[in-house]
């Protein structure tokens, strides 16, 4: 094979399944061959990742971007698809899911979209699809599903909380009605918005609204009954969920539970809850704002160790970054411009909800090392293409198949060219957000290339995250269509849903039932 464009050698391949020494061959952005080290000698370029892993490039299925702040506070999410993407790719991502985003105030989803295109199209650095995010499921919206699948998208994300977003049950129906006719998967935001608001009031009528208030507003209960009712609600409808960023270990219990009696129920988590405690949220002055995400940083390590021990033992499917950045200086939108003059510290409630952490999600899980190598591919990539339609194109490393989307990272650490250990800081990081939770965190891993369908678009050289060199220029259009969204889904049943007759997959309208 002498007319490869790029041949990869000397490295260990790590896929979700295997793991062995191979050299791999890329042809026009494509995996072209994995052959036994050695075998192939001659490529236009070649890369010698002298006994480093090589894995998948990371598939971040939960990123906002240039999203207006419907989660609490104001104006928009700090990075844009430019940067955004650029953020990613460092970090050694290569494809995100953003969310195309309908506030209550909007009717149609596919205008939405549009608009949305409009913002990534020409701008990403990496590869991208969406999910819809629903926050008006009327009559208009739910017509429109057909025509979201036709033109790519299979996955939608709603909210059980926000003013802005919060559906009621039988408007979480109406859409779990719908999904399931298209073969969609629904991803539920599940924290109690009426209880939150309700101990948020409590709170504040005490001025009990320091930064570290917001955990107290949101206790593991509320999240636990919010995930309790989404797969009651999923189960009614024998229709797939994902229930997103879970933290809580009460939460996961129950989503075990749901798995084990075999329902279409899926589950994601993200490093804050792996990472971060409470105590975060109540660091001097108001830098507790820095970690204000929902739901919030639990109490301790015992919650980590569960969250953790969900990702080992196949509760959580994927583990996504949630990456939601809001400023804390900006004055507009940002975490600190909450202060007011009755709180001269600043409000909880008021501060926009979201972390930065699109390009930390693979480093700072893969240095924990508490996951091995083929259940980190599995957890950061495979399942995610698989579970949102991207599979095997993205995911994976299958010749043939799959693009050339790969991370090569540095040798384990005592090897040659090991990367020591080093501290992250902001300065280091790609986003447009003027801090990062991860602060002083000691990591022992970051990506030494991140290939883009067999381009090198992230070359870190060297000690220190300055010394990297984005090559590759933006490129015009990246938008994957994601096929059925369920593909690791069970079947849905084909016979009647609990009384009434089955909803899509042959039947599609519900009729009187004798
Ligand atoms: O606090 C969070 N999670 N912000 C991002 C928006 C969301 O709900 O995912
Ligand atoms: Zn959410
Ligand atoms: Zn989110």
């Amino acid at each position: 094979m002498d007319d490869l464009d790029l041949l990869i050698t000397n490295g260990i391949v790590v896929t979700a399944s295997d793991e062995a020494k191979l050299d791999i061959g890329i042809k026009n952005g494509k995996i072209a061959i994995l052959a036994p080290q050695g075998l192939l000698n001659t490529a236009k370029k070649v890369i010698n990742a002298k006994g480093g892993y090589i894995t998948p490039g990371g598939v971040d299925t939960h990123v906002h971007l240039e999203e207006p702040a419907l989660f609490g506070g104001k104006g928009r999410s700090s990075d844009n698809f430019e940067t955004g993407t650029r953020s990613a790719i460092c970090g050694g991502t290569t494809t995100i899911v953003a969310f195309a985003p309908q506030a209550k105030t909007e009717g149609s989803l596919l205008e939405v979209l549009k608009e949305t295109h409009e913002r990534a199209r020409g701008n990403c650095y990496a590869d991208y699809s969406f999910h819809m995010l629903c926050g008006n499921p009327s009559e208009k919206a739910l017509s429109e599903f057909p025509e979201l699948r036709r033109q790519g998208i299979s996955s939608l994300k709603i909210y059980l909380t926000y003013e802005a977003l919060q559906l009621r049950d039988d408007q979480v129906l109406d859409v779990l009605y719908s999904s399931r006719k298209e073969g969609f998967t629904t991803m539920i935001h599940a924290e109690n918005g009426d209880v939150l608001n309700w101990m948020t009031k409590k709170l504040e009528a005490l001025n009990l609204v320091a930064p570290k208030y917001h955990a107290t507003s949101r206790p593991q209960l509320v999240e636990t009954e919010a995930t309790y009712r989404a797969i009651m609600l999923a189960e009614l409808m024998d229709a797939p969920i994902l229930v997103v960023h879970v933290s809580s270990p009460s939460a996961a219990a129950h989503l075990r539970n749901a798995q084990t009696r075999g329902l279409p129920v899926y589950a994601e988590t993200c490093p804050q809850y792996l990472f971060l405690t409470r105590e975060d949220l109540d660091k001097p002055g108001f830098e507790g704002a820095k970690c204000v995400c929902s739901p919030p940083p639990r109490e301790n390590s015992g919650d980590h160790d569960a969250i953790w021990l969900g990702l080992s033992n196949g509760t959580f499917t994927v583990l996504s970054s949630d990456h939601c950045p809001f400023d804390y200086e900006n004055t507009e939108i940002g975490k600190k411009s909450t202060l007011s003059v009755e709180h001269p510290n600043g409000k909880f409630a008021h501060i926009p909800n979201g972390l930065p952490g699109v390009e930390t999600r693979l480093a700072t899980v893969l240095s924990a090392g508490r996951l091995s190598m083929q259940k980190f591919v599995e957890v950061t990539s495979t399942n995610a293409a698989k579970l949102y339609g991207l599979y095997p194109q993205k995911g994976s490393i299958l010749p043939g198949v799959s693009d050339a989307d790969l991370v090569i990272w540095y040798p384990s650490q005592g090897k040659d060219g090991a990367l020591t250990p080093f501290t992250l800081t902001n300065s280091m990081l790609h986003h447009r957000c003027d801090y990062t939770p991860y602060e002083g965190q000691v990591l022992t891993q970051w990506p030494r290339y991140t290939i883009l369908r067999g381009e090198v678009v992230y070359d870190h050289e060297g000690e220190g995250l300055q010394a990297l060199a984005i090559q590759a220029p933006k490129r015009s259009d990246f938008f994957i269509v994601q096929k059925s969204a369920v593909s690791i889904a069970k079947p849905l049943s084909m016979v009647s849903i609990n009384g009434l007759p089955p909803v899509g997959m042959g039947g599609d309208q519900f009729v009187d039932v004798d």
